[in-house]
């Protein structure tokens, strides 16, 4: 079932944290070849998506910012370009930290995907992080270098090509996925359930729903591929998951890859035997 075709790509368009676009190869040559219409409904930073580059595809997510971005790309990527330059331009101009921060409360009086563009490459660490308060975004501005207009323009003329055949919407997963149809392939990376209630805007995910959801697919003749960190600590916290039994069909564990590893050794954490393989669960 493994396809040696999909080559890695490691080149981001956005920052995203949790992305699996370093390993997203891997991932992705172990969905069906054969399927009719490729769903993302956890989109987020899109590295399975731009790593299959599937012929028809539905790219959704729930975070609106985002999937503007997302949209733009399809329909007119050069605004996406002048988007990014134009905050670019005002954030080199003088005090960077001032600039950013004037883009990020405006993002926050109203959020919109060209200010959010920027701020998710420019923010500290490449998180971003919402308030549970008043759900604006906190993360303060990163001391890393930004990249130029010329090369995010460059990013933008790979990802559109790799991205063509998906069309893109706000919607939350269960109406992503009630779309799908037999002969259909779903790949869900969900919010980790215990560690990520704070990112990605905050919202209430339950994992019995996603079950659920996945259950209704598998019965249609959708078949489903699941990323789940079961593998990983989070906190004390072990992510025990109440998978329903009979419900997939094998279990494969994906390697997170070599920098991953140095990073946690590096760190000083003891996760090196728990944390380098992210669970990919198949219905099929
Ligand atoms: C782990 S991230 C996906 C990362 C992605 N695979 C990548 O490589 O960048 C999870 C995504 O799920 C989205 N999300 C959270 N709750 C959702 C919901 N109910 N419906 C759809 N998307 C949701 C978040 O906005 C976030 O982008």
């Amino acid at each position: 079932m493994q396809d040696p075709q999909i080559a890695p790509f490691k080149t981001q368009l956005l920052k995203w944290v949790g992305t699996k676009q370093r390993f997203a190869h891997e991932i992705a040559s172990h969905l069906p070849p054969d399927f009719g219409t490729y769903f993302e409904p956890f989109l987020g930073g899109g590295g399975v998506m731009a790593t299959l580059q599937p012929k028809r595809a539905l790219g959704s997510d729930i975070f609106a910012p985002l999937v503007e971005i997302w949209q733009t790309l399809s329909t007119d990527p050069g605004l996406l370009v002048a988007w990014y330059a134009e905050r670019h331009a005002q954030f080199e101009a003088g005090d960077r930290t001032a600039a950013y921060e004037a883009i990020k409360a405006r993002y926050n009086q109203s959020p919109n995907g060209a200010d959010f563009l920027f701020l998710c490459r420019a923010c500290y660490g490449g998180v971003v992080r919402f308030r549970r308060r008043d759900g604006h975004m906190s993360t303060p501005c990163g001391s890393h270098p930004v990249i130029s207009p010329e090369k995010f323009a460059r990013r933008v003329a790979l990802w559109q090509v790799r991205m063509a055949g998906a069309r893109f919407a706000c919607l939350d997963y269960r109406h992503a996925m009630a779309q799908a149809r037999a002969g259909d392939v779903v790949y869900c990376d969900p919010p980790y359930a215990h560690s990520q209630s704070i990112l990605y805007g905050a919202q209430s995910f339950r994992l019995e729903e996603l079950f659920a959801a996945i259950t209704a697919c598998k019965a249609r003749g959708v078949r489903v591929a699941l990323s789940i960190d079961g593998t990983k600590k989070s906190g004390d916290v072990y992510c025990d998951i109440p998978i329903p039994p009979g419900l997939f069909e094998r279990e494969i564990f994906v390697n997170m890859g070599q920098s991953m590893l140095k990073r946690f050794q590096m760190s000083g954490q003891r996760m090196q035997s728990e944390a380098v393989r992210d669970r990919l669960l198949l219905t099929y």
